[in-house]
């Protein structure tokens, strides 16, 4: 992953763990209405892939053990990874593209309402993706993929005097230098020698990418109808990182056909999309969305953009808004031959999972400043939409004070709830000294870049040997995070919370 130059090393923020009373007024552990949902508090887990699905994306005994795992935590939502919405395979990522997965994600439903004596909201990301294929290598690239022009015919034919057949220009091709490559090729067909072929959302001389805008609010529409059929509280249509939907809303979309260039038609799709799905599960469904406070690329969409993009979002119906950062293809590291690229690995990679060692701005809260601008644009249109942020959150303190000021109406934190799935209720019960604190390195980050299992290293190595404790493949990783049960000493365990008390 890209780190920036300055390396400075930032401690991370004091945890200022409130007392059971001071818990008991806090804003963090307070309801909020959702559309149809009530949380019981403002504390949230946002999707996180752990590759724990089937490879043809069905839920798995893991899968109910990871989600099982962060309920016991009682956040008041967790939104499930990443879901496909059609019928591509997609590796061991889940799938709500078909009737067959309901069963399933019914199993996964009724795990989180059982593991957090049913306190837990749970919501289901919903993502649609473009192709994109493995770096190849040069000899495969020249000789099988690379589609033959005249420009190239002819690039290679002048100064060899003479025309050249079909096998002889892709020879001389491969053997041309990496400078020669640069003049030559197109800047799509360099693109997908050194990084693999990806398709774009502009590519709308194929018919499948042209005809996106018809296809998708369906597909996203029927999935959401499987989601309430599973029995979720509501859906996260997934407007952020790299994915399709993200790629509608980007600055650097141009398509001409009144879904992209300006703002207006950029925000069109994402709208129409969301029409469609809620015509098709109603009004009492949650239905909300995760896009990008900022792209952090260059020439991306900016702050001002996303303030207007959620405006009119909030206008559309969207029941919350939840903000992220970054996390794009266009400035991803170079993969592997044989890899894909990941879009987590540039600068815009580091914006959206920021590590300790950072610049000057630090890893924690990043996200917040561009959200509260967000926050303001939405509620200076006179609409109330629930904001959620999250990135680098991992404290008490940071969680209140972004309440208090009205930047955002719920804090969510990825890794810090994955480092202590119990952070939250420890916080709630007056036992925030026992939090485990995230380090902010990423080794999470790097099995998923892998395709691996994700774990903790600050957890996936104790007590391998409890009784029926799942291990990692290699047999060095337990999968889950090992229990832990409320102190009886401060007089607050978790059955405080199943007593009528205000966060219900
Ligand atoms: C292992 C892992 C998997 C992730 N998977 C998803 C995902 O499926 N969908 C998504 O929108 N974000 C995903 N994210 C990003 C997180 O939701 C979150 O935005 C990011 O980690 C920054 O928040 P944090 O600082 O609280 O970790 C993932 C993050 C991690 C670490
Ligand atoms: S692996 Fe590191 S970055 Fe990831 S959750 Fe654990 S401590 Fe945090």
């Amino acid at each position: 992953m890209w780190k920036p130059p300055e390396r400075i090393k930032h401690a991370p923020p004091p945890g200022g763990w409130p007392t059971v009373e001071e818990a008991d007024r806090a804003l963090w552990f307070r309801p909020i209405q959702l559309g149809s949902t009530r949380l019981a508090q403002r504390t949230w887990v946002p999707a996180m892939v752990p590759w724990r699905a089937t490879e043809e994306g069905f839920v798995t005994s893991e899968v109910l053990a990871w989600y099982g795992r962060f309920a016991r935590g009682k956040p008041g939502a967790i939104v499930v990874e990443a879901t496909g919405i059609r019928e591509v395979p997609s590796g061991p990522l889940l799938r709500i593209g078909h009737d067959r997965f309901v069963a399933g994600l019914r199993d996964l439903v009724e795990t989180v309402r059982r593991a957090s004596d049913g306190q837990t909201r749970l919501f289901i990301q919903l993502i649609d993706f473009l192709n994109i294929r493995r770096r190849p290598s040069p000899e495969k690239f020249f000789g099988r993929y690379l589609q033959l022009t005249d420009r190239y015919r002819q690039a290679v034919s002048e100064g060899r005097g003479g025309e050249l057949c079909d096998s002889d220009v892709r020879q001389a091709l491969l053997e041309m230098s990496a400078e020669d490559h640069e003049k030559i090729l197109t800047p799509r067909d360099l693109e997908a020698l050194r990084y693999g072929y990806r398709e774009w959302v502009t590519d709308v001389e194929k018919e499948h990418i042209r005809r996106l805008p018809q296809q998708l609010p369906e597909l996203f529409a029927s999935a959401a109808v499987r989601a309430r059929q599973a029995g979720f509280d509501g859906v996260e249509l997934h407007y952020a990182h790299a994915y399709t939907m993200a790629s509608f809303l980007s600055a650097l979309n141009t398509r001409q056909d009144g879904y992209g260039g300006s703002r207006e038609n950029r925000v069109r799709l994402p709208v129409e999309v969301l029409a469609r799905v809620r015509e098709k599960v109603g009004d009492d469904f949650t239905v909300g969305c995760r896009y990008l406070s900022e792209e952090c690329i260059a020439g991306g969409s900016t702050v001002e953009d996303a303030a207007y993009f959620g405006v009119e979002l909030a206008t559309a119906g969207m029941d919350f808004l939840s903000l992220s950062r970054g996390g794009k293809f266009e400035d991803a590291k170079q993969p592997r031959v044989g890899w894909t690229a990941y879009p987590y690995t540039g600068p815009s990679g580091y914006e959206c999972m920021p590590v300790v060692r950072s610049d000057v701005q630090g890893p924690f809260g990043r996200n917040v400043e561009p959200t509260a601008r967000i926050h303001q644009a939405v509620r200076a249109a006179g609409l109330a939409t629930p904001i959620v942020v999250i990135g680098g959150i991992c404290s008490f303190t940071q969680a209140e004070e972004i309440l208090r000021s009205g930047k955002a109406d719920i804090v969510g934190a990825a890794r810090q709830s994955l480092a202590d799935p119990d952070w939250f209720l420890k916080a709630r019960l007056g036992q925030g000294e026992a939090v485990r604190r995230c380090l902010f390195t990423n080794y999470c980050e790097g099995l998923d870049q892998m395709h691996k299992k994700v774990t903790c290293q600050l957890w996936d190595r104790l007590e391998l040997d409890e009784a029926e404790i799942k291990l990692s493949a290699d047999g060095r990783r337990r999968l889950i995070a090992p229990s832990w049960t409320p102190s009886k000493e401060s007089g607050c365990t978790s059955d405080h919370l199943e007593s009528p008390s205000p966060l219900k």
